[in-house]
């Protein structure tokens, strides 16, 4: 198979490659782009429900809008299950672990509401029981349409298949708290076409999911970012020059990297409400670097065009490493080039002490970031870990240019709205 560029050599644009070089320059640990540790004391926002993925309410151009003075999250959401004999091991205790770590299967998508902008009180599931058309309702984000409350859900509907969906729904207030309504019928919008975006058939570990709807800035039309792979067998892309960058002698060698073909998808609406889209090559590819670039979404500030994505340790490609966290790439235009934040990419990793404390950050245009707390070490060696499931402190950003700063840190899951919306 041809190597990434001359793929997309006759496309509309040209894909950005994140490189192996790019990579290199990824440095754990360095306070500027490291989240501060986060505590083993912290509070849970439920016993009942773990939560992960927080989807802020905003509207298409990204700000995040409170509704007659109630902030709304969504979140991907699973039962905990400390009683239920399957979580139960050999000495009579409940496995949190293994109940944490099944919860991708049974994912279904909450949401909570608050007058604070944290304090989250839950408000329940969006779509009941047999709405959505598969086992798991995955990332994607709520939309308010405008005065009257209408609300668009983009997500993921996963297993089978993956295919990006929408519903659209109701935000209603009272003065006690917030509801959803409607939700009722879910529209497949599209999946992945095996040319540009892989499919299942082509790689079982195909990734496509993650929607990110918004209104550009500058042509004011209606485009979507999502996760993808870059299309074709798997095992069969090349990692070339371009792939590779500028290296120092004795960094060649791309091993196993070929495996690894993460992309930021995005796609174009041909209508104004957003029911008929086609995909367009994509803004970012990391073939030969890393094999997830998650939950894409972008700030735009100072006319530029920020690009964050989230991904893991265990994604990169053999002989590049980095943290858990959230990546960033920048642009004067929205179809690139994008050039890596810090040289790098990096944002704000995890701590090399606590690899795992979180995961999921949300970049706002306010510069606070959000996240989920995964587990925390409750020992020196790490062995003992306490699991998440629940909202990490947000932590603060400042954006210059081409750089970012860690520069402030918040309470738990503080996630102010940055616009209110009186309904009508
Ligand atoms: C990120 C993520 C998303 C996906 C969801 C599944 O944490 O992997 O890409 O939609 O979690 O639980």
């Amino acid at each position: 198979m041809k190597s990434n560029t001359e793929k997309f050599g006759k496309t509309p644009h040209q894909p950005s490659l994140w490189t192996r070089a790019d990579a290199l320059k990824v440095h754990a640990d360095d306070p500027t782009t490291t989240q501060p540790l986060v505590s083993a004391d912290f509070p849970v926002l439920s016993n009942e429900v773990f939560i992960w993925d927080t989807m802020p309410l905003r509207d298409l151009d990204g700000n995040i809008t409170s509704v007659d003075g109630w902030s709304v999250i969504f979140t991907l959401t699973a039962d905990r299950h400390p009683n239920d004999p399957e979580y139960i091991d050999e000495n009579g205790n409940y496995d949190i672990t293994r109940d944490w770590n099944d919860r991708h299967g049974r994912a279904k998508m909450y949401y909570w509401f608050s007058r604070t902008g944290k304090d989250w009180e839950l408000g329940g599931r969006v779509m009941a029981e047999g709405v959505s058309p598969t086992a798991r309702e995955w990332a994607g984000t709520p939309i308010l349409l405008n005065e009257q409350g209408d609300v668009d859900l983009y997500y993921t509907a996963v297993t089978p298949g993956a295919t990006i969906v929408k519903v659209r729904g109701r935000v209603v207030t009272t003065e006690h708290g917030v509801s959803m309504v409607g939700f009722e019928k879910v529209k497949p919008l599209f999946e992945a076409d095996g040319k540009m975006y892989q499919t299942e058939a082509q790689n079982a570990f195909w990734g496509f999911r993650d929607p990110w709807p918004f209104r550009d800035p500058n042509d004011g039309k209606l485009y979507m970012l999502f996760e993808g792979n870059v299309a074709g067998e798997r095992g069969s892309h090349k990692v070339g020059e371009a792939e590779i960058g500028d290296v120092p002698p004795g960094y060649e060698d791309v091993g196993n990297s070929r495996f690894q073909t993460a992309c930021v998808g995005i796609a174009v609406a041909r209508d104004e409400d957003g029911d008929d889209w086609e995909m367009l090559p994509p803004l970012l590819t990391a073939v030969g670097v890393n094999d997830q670039t998650e939950r894409p979404h972008f700030v735009f500030q100072d006319g530029k065009y920020y690009l964050f994505t989230i991904s893991h340790t265990f994604t990169y490609a053999d002989g590049v490493t980095g943290p858990d966290g959230v990546y960033g790439f920048v642009a004067d235009s929205l179809f690139g080039p994008y050039v890596p934040l810090n040289g790098s990419g990096l944002v704000l990793g995890n701590p090399s002490s606590q690899p795992f404390q979180t995961y999921s950050h949300c970049v706002m245009p306010n510069g606070l970031v959000t996240s989920f707390i995964d587990s925390v070490p409750t020992d020196e060696s790490g062995t003992q870990i306490r699991i998440g499931g629940t909202e990490a402190p947000t932590v603060g950003i400042k954006i210059k240019g081409q750089q970012t700063f860690v520069v402030a840190e918040y309470d738990y899951g503080y996630i102010p709205p940055m616009l209110d919306v009186t309904l009508k």
